[in-house]
């Protein structure tokens, strides 16, 4: 596990911004295409304008784009994780429009959605059979209640598979489409984006918990485990300050 501390969170768009670009350069080179999740949120727009002003840090011809999560809303709704990326980034660099997996969040039938967003995963990824298939990289951001993606405390268990991904019903967040723990621990690469003072507690929690853990239930977002990937935490200053130097 890697934990990076940037000054603010302009310095962390932009080591953000660095950190796809060499995912995507080591994938091309290794497999031909890279294969990307998008957080949605916050935190990761400035993220998205940074990789939309350097649109040749990317072969954006070579690269598949799904979605750790979206709301259950139409894909222009101000509430979209889809919209937040098409405006911030995906309309700005030459990503091939068949390139863009959207999960269809507005659709009544979400398992139906669920599967079939799991079978094009799958599909692009070339793991039909029994592999989970392995992202290049995933992007997440955290909570301050520690969920990630829509993996939920109320609902995590939701998230622990076998399926790659859920439909899930949060009392605090609503209806919501999801990748699963799976999916997410299957990725070469996860990276979580964590910027402000609001995040400093479950940050502290997470990467220095207490002798007996910390006593806090354990946080969706400390499930994320890769099985053989890297994990990153970057963060920034607000949202370290929690931590001791140690
Ligand atoms: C979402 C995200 C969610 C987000 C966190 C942090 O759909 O909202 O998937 O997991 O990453 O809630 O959001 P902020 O970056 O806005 O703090």
């Amino acid at each position: 596990m890697i934990v990076e501390v940037t000054d603010d969170p302009t310095a962390l768009a932009e080591a953000a911004a660095a950190r796809v670009a060499r995912c995507a350069a080591d994938a091309i080179r290794a497999r031909g295409r890279f294969t990307l999740a998008l957080a949605g949120g916050g935190t990761p727009r400035a993220t998205y304008q940074r990789l939309a002003a350097r649109p040749d840090s990317v072969d954006w011809t070579r690269t598949h784009v799904f979605f750790g999560d979206e709301r259950c809303v139409p894909p222009d709704h101000p509430d979209s994780n889809y919209r937040m990326a098409r405006e911030a980034l995906l309309d700005h660099v030459p990503i091939p429009p068949v390139h863009i997996h959207r999960m269809e969040g507005e659709r009544d039938d979400l398992g139906v959605v669920a599967r079939e967003y799991e079978a094009t995963l799958r599909r692009i990824l070339d793991a039909e059979g029994e592999a989970v298939p392995r992202l290049d990289l995933v992007l997440l951001g955290i909570g301050d209640d520690g969920h990630t993606a829509s993996l939920f405390p109320d609902v995590v268990q939701l998230g622990r598979g076998p399926e790659l991904v859920a439909r899930i019903l949060s009392k605090a967040k609503g209806a919501r489409l999801t990748l699963t723990f799976p999916a997410l621990d299957a990725a070469r690469n996860v990276v979580f984006l964590v910027a402000g003072d609001g995040k400093k507690e479950v940050i502290r929690t997470i990467l220095q918990p207490g002798p007996d853990g910390g006593g806090a239930p354990p946080f969706p977002a400390a499930e994320v485990r890769p099985t053989d990937g890297e994990l990153v935490w970057l963060l920034d200053r607000a949202a370290a300050s929690g931590l001791r130097a140690d």
